[in-house]
């Protein structure tokens, strides 16, 4: 695992962003694989900002989205495609039909998840995977497990993860209960993964990540086990390493 120590949120986004802007330039057809949360929005703006200024095209990439809510539509402003629409997808150029995310909406969730998988299979896997990291060590909607789940499937959230995410809905009660995500498979088969994690409240969790055993009770712990993993940090996320 290569390490990145940053001094704050602000320079954390930035590397983050040139470490993706670095991917597109050297491969400008590659398949990005992008997150959600709060942690990597600062990474957005700053890709958002050099498209912007004419230094990156996102015209030839693809991108495939980690996770979505179940029974959430795109339009609703609390899917993870509105979030993607919002901070990225309306402000580049890349082709929203390039763009994908699992479809919440779909209700069989067997087809929504098979549906996923061969998608990401057909664009030729994913090259560069974004990470958030949740604070129970979650990668996606990979919650703390007995296994390691393979492919993309639907999950049950776990309190501690409604808890933290209520802050974005009107009522704990709107925060949906399910959600399609990626297994850890799938992230696993990434060429590369890049993680980015900011503050103190995940200090604990992170050096879980980078020092502990590797368990299905903390799902990020598995990225030990990939080759190409950069994890950009800022001093308050690195506190107890
Ligand atoms: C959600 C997402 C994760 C994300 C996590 C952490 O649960 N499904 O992909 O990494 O939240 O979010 P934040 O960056 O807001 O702490």
């Amino acid at each position: 695992m290569k390490i990145y120590r940053t001094k704050d949120y602000d320079e954390m986004s930035k590397k983050a962003a040139h470490i993706i802007a670095a991917q597109i330039v050297l491969k400008p057809d590659c398949v990005l694989g992008l997150a959600t949360g709060s942690t990597p929005v600062g990474t957005y703006k700053n890709l958002v900002e050099w498209y912007k200024s004419g230094d990156l095209d996102f015209s030839t990439l693809s991108s495939c989205n980690l996770d979505e809510y179940r029974g959430l539509s795109p339009e609703n402003d609390q899917s993870y495609r509105y979030f993607m629409n919002t901070n990225l997808f309306d402000h580049v150029n890349i082709r929203k039909d390039h763009t994908f995310v699992p479809d919440g909406q779909e209700a069989d969730s067997n087809k929504a998840c098979q549906m996923y998988e061969q998608i990401i299979q057909d664009l030729g896997g994913i090259d560069l995977q974004l990470l958030g990291l949740g604070h129970n060590g979650h990668i996606g909607f990979n919650e703390p497990a007995e296994e390691f789940p393979k492919t993309t499937h639907c999950v049950d959230l776990t309190e501690s993860t409604i808890q933290a995410n209520k802050r974005f809905f009107e009522k704990e009660s709107d925060v949906p209960r399910q959600a399609y995500t990626m297994g850890i498979g799938t992230i696993m088969s990434a060429k590369k993964i890049l993680v980015v994690v900011s503050g103190e409240d995940k200090a604990e969790i992170l050096n879980k990540i980078i020092n502990g055993p590797v368990t299905p009770q903390v799902p990020a712990s598995i990225l030990q086990l990939h080759p190409d993993v950069t994890i950009v940090a800022d001093n308050a996320a690195l506190s107890q390493v």
